[in-house]
């Protein structure tokens, strides 16, 4: 008993001052930084914009389409923050011709750009094509831009850039196919610009974010943007079997990402964890394997789709199924 009180303290002792060491690396990478945030005004980019500021961002730009909310936000935070800390910036981020715009504001307004957070997106099935005007068009114009802004080739002096995606359970996208191709494809998008051969002229970091169910406005109105009503009640159901968590775990969890990751490199955060990384398999790794005439050697029962013992060799199609 005598021997546990102080190892206990002194346990926590050591964690107080881990945590202080990583809040201190935390500030290195954020204070200072002038911070551009796409869907700046709501859900996870509110509290990533938060969370830049309590760590000592120098000035921060929110680009959003919500224009109340994105003045409100910005006029809330004068008065905290003072004058002159963040700025709103009225934007589709699905029109390029505004967005070139809005990147010349925020770049003129902080002087120059070292973080975008590339957040801004929809989740609406009936309407898919503005689904994927914002979240591929938009994302992919908002990568272009921080190019443009942050590369080393262009004048700049590097940077990090912070491709929103999601994290996905495959068993879990039924009722989302929209949404979920959207999502994979930042990952696509992510890979190709992170990769060396962008990097070395660059010096831009692309890192990619995965957050898990997250309770933000996106969320809450998820149900009723499905493509169909009858999916609502299975949707719903799916919801129900993970947890949720707060906009402020997955920031919090950000800036413990922006310090440790390498440029490609993918984390998730969910049910309210701390970040971990993920990669995407070299597809040879994933090959399944068969016989000579087809038969399958291989047979993986997971939750999803069953995959069948033996081939049909007499069928001429190379399902095996
Ligand atoms: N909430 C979740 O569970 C969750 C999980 C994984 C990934 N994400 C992703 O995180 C990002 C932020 O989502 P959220 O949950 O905070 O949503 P949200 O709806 O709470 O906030 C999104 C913000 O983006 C803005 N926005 C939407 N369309 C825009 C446009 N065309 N131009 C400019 N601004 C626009 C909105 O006005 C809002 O301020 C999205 O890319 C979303 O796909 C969310």
């Amino acid at each position: 008993m005598d021997t546990a009180v102080p190892q206990i303290n002194n346990r926590r002792r050591s964690s107080a001052t881990e945590r202080a060491k990583e809040l201190e690396a935390i500030k290195g990478f954020v204070s200072g930084k002038n911070i551009l945030i796409t869907g700046g005004a709501a859900g996870l980019g509110y509290a990533f914009l938060n969370h830049f500021l309590k760590h000592g961002a120098n000035k921060i730009t929110i680009l959003d389409i919500d224009g109340e909310n994105g003045r409100r936000v910005a006029s809330g935070i004068e008065k905290s923050y003072g004058e002159k800390k963040v700025y709103f910036v009225h934007v589709d981020v699905a029109k390029q011709e505004e967005m070139i715009e809005a990147f010349e504001e925020a770049s003129i307004l902080m002087n120059d750009i070292d973080i975008v957070i590339n957040n801004a997106g929809i989740l609406d099935e009936r309407r898919w094509e503005r689904e994927i005007a914002v979240n591929i068009g938009g994302m992919v114009s908002t990568a272009m831009l921080a190019v443009k802004y942050m590369s080393r080739e262009n004048g700049g002096h590097g940077g990090i850039l912070v491709n929103v995606s999601q994290h996905m359970n495959i068993n879990n996208t039924a009722q989302l196919p929209v949404y979920a191709a959207t999502k994979h494809a930042i990952i696509g998008l992510s890979q190709s610009l992170a990769d060396p051969y962008h990097y070395e002229k660059t010096g831009i970091r692309v890192l990619t974010l995965c957050p898990g169910l997250t309770e933000t406005g996106l969320t809450i109105d998820s149900p009723n943007k499905l493509l169909s009503r009858v999916m609502k009640a299975d949707f719903v159901k799916n919801l129900e079997e993970v947890s949720i968590q707060t906009p402020y775990v997955v920031a919090r969890g950000l800036l413990n990402i922006l310090r440790l990751g390498d440029s490609g490199s993918i984390w998730v955060i969910e049910s309210g964890h701390p970040p971990y990384e993920i990669y995407v398999p070299d597809p040879r790794t994933l090959r399944r394997h068969y016989k000579n005439n087809m038969t399958c050697v291989e047979t993986k029962v997971g939750k999803g789709r069953a995959i069948t013992r033996v081939c049909d060799n007499t069928r001429t199609s190379m399902i095996c199924a």
